[in-house]
């Protein structure tokens, strides 16, 4: 793992976007992409950035059971609102959260995944050490799947939603060991909330209770945050 800390936002988005563009220049096709207020800054960058996607495949992490891809919270309403709407891809996948039978949609995306092996991965991570939608105690072995969110991510992604109601209590997301298949993956920690759940993953603590700390197993991780070492 690699790490660059970054005494400002921008600059950190500046580099985010540079290794993002520089991933695609050095032949990556098939992308992997988050989502949540981390992705943002991000998106904005790259949408005003001169790459073309649209021979290129992406695949998002996740989505929430329930919520239709018009629905405002959708991860599909936010990549076509934040990215796609400027820089559209020649296929873009998300689960489908208003699948009938959301185990049966998970095997579907796994299926998909496995075809078109991603080669460039974004991730945001949960307070709880959380990657895409793999909660603590999910296993490192998981392939795409149903899960149950637990409160507190309910509670921290509530601000998007009119009230905590709102939130779904269920989502589709790749697992653990769908995320590991990437070829090169771009962490992003920004602000206090995520600093214990970065620290463990740089203390290379491997336990399945926080799941990003199986990143220290990656060959290939880069890790952008604006958080300086404790005491610096
Ligand atoms: C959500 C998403 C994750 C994301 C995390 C952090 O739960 N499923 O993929 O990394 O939240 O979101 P934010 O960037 O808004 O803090």
């Amino acid at each position: 793992m690699r790490i660059e800390r970054f005494s400002s936002q921008a600059a950190l988005y500046t580099r985010a976007a540079a290794i993002v563009i520089e991933a695609k220049q050095h032949g990556a096709t098939t992308f992997g992409l988050a989502t949540g207020g981390t992705m943002e800054p991000l998106y904005a960058n790259i949408c005003k950035a001169a790459i073309d996607f649209s021979q290129c495949i992406s695949f998002n992490l996740d989505e929430y059971v329930g919520l239709a891809a018009t629905h405002q919270q959708s991860y599909a309403y936010y990549m076509h609102k934040h990215l796609f709407h400027a820089k559209p891809f020649q296929a873009s996948y998300l689960p489908n959260g208003l699948a009938a039978d959301p185990q049966e949609e998970a095997a579907r995306y796994e299926a998909l995944l496995q075809q078109h092996p991603v080669d460039f991965q974004l991730l945001g991570i949960g307070q709880n050490g959380h990657i895409g939608f793999n909660e603590p105690g999910t296993s490192f072995d998981s392939v795409t799947h149903l899960v149950t969110l637990e409160a507190s991510t309910r509670q921290a992604n509530a601000r998007f939603f009119q009230s905590i109601d709102e939130v779904p209590t269920q989502a589709l997301t790749m697992g653990i060991q769908s995320i590991m298949r990437a070829k090169c993956i771009l962490l992003i920690a920004v602000g206090e909330a995520k600093r214990e759940a970065l620290e463990r993953v740089l203390a290379a603590d491997y336990t399945e209770e926080i799941p990003a700390t199986v990143l220290a197993k990656h060959p290939n991780v880069i890790i952008l945050t604006d958080l300086q070492e404790r005491g610096v």
